[in-house]
């Protein structure tokens, strides 16, 4: 995983804007944030969090076959943030795309790596959550600024004969709410134009209400169905990583599953909704704090714009004391990021040669 340095807590947001930490507590559970600062962008932390992920599962770069971006918030319209991941890793087998579910973009992702596996086509994908969306939020608008950070999570998918992994995946839905969690501009539909940035429209709006409402009931119903499609009961789930949207969103969905609230990550507090990365960062979160220990069901549940979400149920397989790699592999590692570097742009050098050579040829062919 891999957030920003550059904290916000709520009592900076009120010297900013009309609000106060006791408000967004109360209605939200979130105390801070963490927000991309210069030279920070969702490819940057992806590729920070993918480097984090293959330390870990103490993998090969050169080994990955697929790498899937949930984002909505990539660098650019093209290329895509996942090609600009496989260019630093020097993923150089892997196929690389972006996958926009919004916040539940990252789960969404997951259980597309999951079919991309069990297809027979691939057998190390890795899958990433990063998102920007302070960059998209107007910073004047009290009821939609307090509630975003930055962030990215990662994970490796890796092809496995034994009974543990992903059990069950549920995807879902629902485009006639798309106008409730909406950046109207910077698409096909509205271009960039003066007009456009005047007007505020590529700042994200929000009917906060609609979505609350949309969010209790997706997040217990996609809880209970991925649970019954893993044939577990919902006090069979060990552990709920949802997406981390606001607290009183997971209470009530804790309620409503009649779990208690501990059976739930939540770490809202110090990152606010970071998006497509709020899941795997709690998963890391809880990960590095023992909170998952093999043989655990666990259900991965998230909901966002469009709308949509989307749940993952797995038994986790792996024992953290085996995540820890040996000292000259990461050296090994660090050097072939390094190499990545120089390849790309020795690969940038020979089309720039190439070009230069085929406009000489023709020069002196029409002489
Ligand atoms: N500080 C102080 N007051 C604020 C405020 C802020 N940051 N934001 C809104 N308010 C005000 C409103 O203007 C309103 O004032 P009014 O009664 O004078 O009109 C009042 O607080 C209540 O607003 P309301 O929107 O009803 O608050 P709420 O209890 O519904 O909480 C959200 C607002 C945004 C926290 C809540 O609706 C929510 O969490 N929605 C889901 C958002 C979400 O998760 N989005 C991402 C999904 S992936």
């Amino acid at each position: 995983m891999y957030v920003p340095k550059q904290v916000l807590t709520n009592g900076d947001l009120a010297q900013t804007v009309d609000t106060s930490d006791e408000w967004i507590r109360t209605r939200t559970g979130i105390e801070r944030r963490h927000v991309a600062g210069a030279g920070e962008s969702t490819a940057q932390m992806a590729i920070e969090a993918a480097r984090a992920a293959l330390r870990v599962a103490d993998a090969d770069p050169r080994a990955i076959d697929l790498i899937i971006v949930g984002t909505s918030t990539p660098d650019h319209l093209m290329p895509s943030t996942a090609c600009q991941v496989q260019n630093a890793l020097g993923a150089t087998r892997a196929g690389a795309f972006d996958l926009n579910a919004a916040c539940s973009s990252f789960v969404y992702a997951l259980a597309m790596g999951h079919q991309a596996i069990a297809s027979g086509e691939h057998r190390l994908v890795l899958v990433i959550g990063a998102d920007t969306l302070t960059r998209f939020v107007d910073w004047q608008d009290r009821s939609t600024c307090v509630l975003f950070g930055d962030g990215a999570g990662a994970v490796l998918l890796r092809a496995t004969e034994g009974p543990a992994g992903i059990l069950a995946t549920l995807l879902g839905s629902d485009g006639s709410g798309g106008d409730l969690l909406i950046i109207p501009a910077g698409g096909s539909a509205l271009p960039p134009s003066k007009e456009s940035v005047e007007k505020g429209l590529h700042y994200l709006r929000m009917n906060g209400q609609e979505v609350y409402r949309f969010a209790t009931q997706t997040l217990a119903q996609a809880t209970e169905e991925v649970a019954k499609r893993a044939g577990l009961k919902p006090d069979q789930i060990d552990l709920i990583i949802p997406h981390q949207a606001n607290l009183r969103i997971i209470t009530t969905a804790a309620k409503r599953l009649k779990l208690p609230l501990e059976r739930f990550v939540v770490n809202l507090q110090e990152y606010g909704n970071t998006s497509a990365a709020s899941v795997p960062i709690a998963l890391c979160e809880a990960l590095e704090a023992g909170r998952i220990n093999p043989g655990q069901n666990i259900v991965l549940v998230g909901f966002g714009a469009g709308l949509t979400w989307a749940a993952v149920a797995l038994k986790w397989s792996i024992s953290p004391a085996r995540a820890v790699s040996p000292a000259y592999r990461v050296w090994w590692r660090w050097l072939l990021y390094r190499w990545a570097g120089i390849r790309s742009r020795l690969r940038q050098a020979t089309r720039h040669v190439t070009v230069w050579l085929i406009r000489l040829a023709n020069r002196i062919g029409h002489r």
